[in-house]
């Protein structure tokens, strides 16, 4: 009976600091090509990207490109963090722009229970960087469908990414070329000496060299506390994509191997628990499930680059995602 009423106690307390349940993720779909909806504006959302996301606890909610000023305040109130995806070279839209913002306004608040975490992976690691700095982000780099290892600068050990890891994730990342790279822009470390708008904003953690020997910056976390981070790697790939071409090689290197697949838990348990540190709600249980991406129709149409993706119809008059329309019709 005593314990019961402990535990009963702890869970109340625990209630009053943190989110019960899941947190809820936003995740932006991005422009793809009208040939893949029935309709002419079409979006796409990875798969393994909410895969990551729910592995670890979380619930995603899918945000359009293009979704207005109102549907962001509304969004930006009720969700528990952000995830930025990969995709094509794409300047972040003024919907993520607004998510930045306000994850920096709550940050300069400086209530710790209430901050709105924003994780960065690929396309999502450079928007953190080309809305600090515009001009750090360059082209020309070359790591393309490659396995790298992580160098990490002494300032990973007090980070809050990396500062508690256990000892067999830093040495996969390190060591076994758990990181999958697949880009062609990314920012030299030597930015951070010449644009103080970086050093006050980002702190490297751990750089990489791509295939011609260049460095690139491929971890970072907001200085001070500010609870955005950054990888320039794909950490969803090693656990969820796994498609092969037809010439039976693998359609993306990205390693399937235990410790690959416990990085990928490592940076998903990471981030889904900085989530869980605010209170933001939707406003009932029913203004979130119409929300969560749960009932959305997958599609094979990306495969084997993608197993799985989220497609959705946005109209352009509303900017409503509508469901898209059954794989069938979808495929091409
Ligand atoms: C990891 O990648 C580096 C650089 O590309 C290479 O030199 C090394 O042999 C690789 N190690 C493993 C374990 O694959
Ligand atoms: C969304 O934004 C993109 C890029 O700015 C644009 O090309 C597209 O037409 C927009 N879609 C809608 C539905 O407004």
């Amino acid at each position: 009976m005593t314990w019961r009423c402990i535990w009963r106690l702890s869970c109340i307390a625990l209630g009053a600091a943190l989110k019960e349940g899941s947190p809820v993720i936003g995740m932006f779909s991005l422009p793809t090509a009208p040939m893949f909806c029935s309709n002419s504006n079409c979006e796409v959302l990875p798969a393994s990207y909410v895969k990551f996301i729910e592995s670890a606890g979380g619930e995603v909610v899918p945000v359009s490109f293009n979704a207005t000023d109102s549907e962001m305040d509304q969004l930006l109130e009720s969700l528990n963090g952000f995830l930025f995806t990969g995709g094509a070279d794409l300047k972040p839209p003024p919907a993520a722009l607004r998510v930045l913002q306000r994850s920096e306004e709550l940050f300069k608040v400086g209530d710790p229970h209430n901050q709105l975490p924003l994780w960065g992976t690929c396309l999502g690691f450079e928007w953190l960087v080309a809305a600090t700095s515009p001009p750090s982000l360059i082209s020309g780099f070359r790591a393309d469908n490659v396995n790298l290892p992580l160098h990490f600068l002494p300032e990973a050990g007090a980070s809050r990414l990396f500062g508690k890891a256990p000892h067999h994730i830093l040495d996969a990342l390190k060591f076994k070329n758990v990181s999958f790279n697949s880009h062609h822009r990314g920012v030299r470390p030597v930015e951070w000496s010449k644009r103080p708008e970086l050093r006050t904003t980002l702190k490297v953690l751990a750089t990489s060299l791509d295939e011609d020997g260049k460095e690139f910056v491929s971890a970072i976390e907001g200085v001070d506390g500010l609870p955005w981070f950054g990888v320039q790697f794909h950490p969803e790939k090693n656990a969820f994509e796994h498609g092969f071409l037809p010439d039976g090689q693998p359609a993306a290197l990205a390693k399937h191997t235990p410790e690959a697949i416990s990085v990928t838990q490592f940076f998903a348990n990471f981030f889904v628990e900085q989530a869980r540190q605010n209170r933001r709600n939707f406003q009932s249980v029913a203004d979130e499930a119409k929300h969560l991406i749960y009932g959305h129709q997958t599609s094979r149409a990306f495969q084997p680059y993608f197993d799985e993706v989220f497609l959705f119809s946005t109209s352009a008059s509303s900017n409503e995602m509508n469901p898209a329309p059954p794989a069938g019709h979808i495929l091409v």
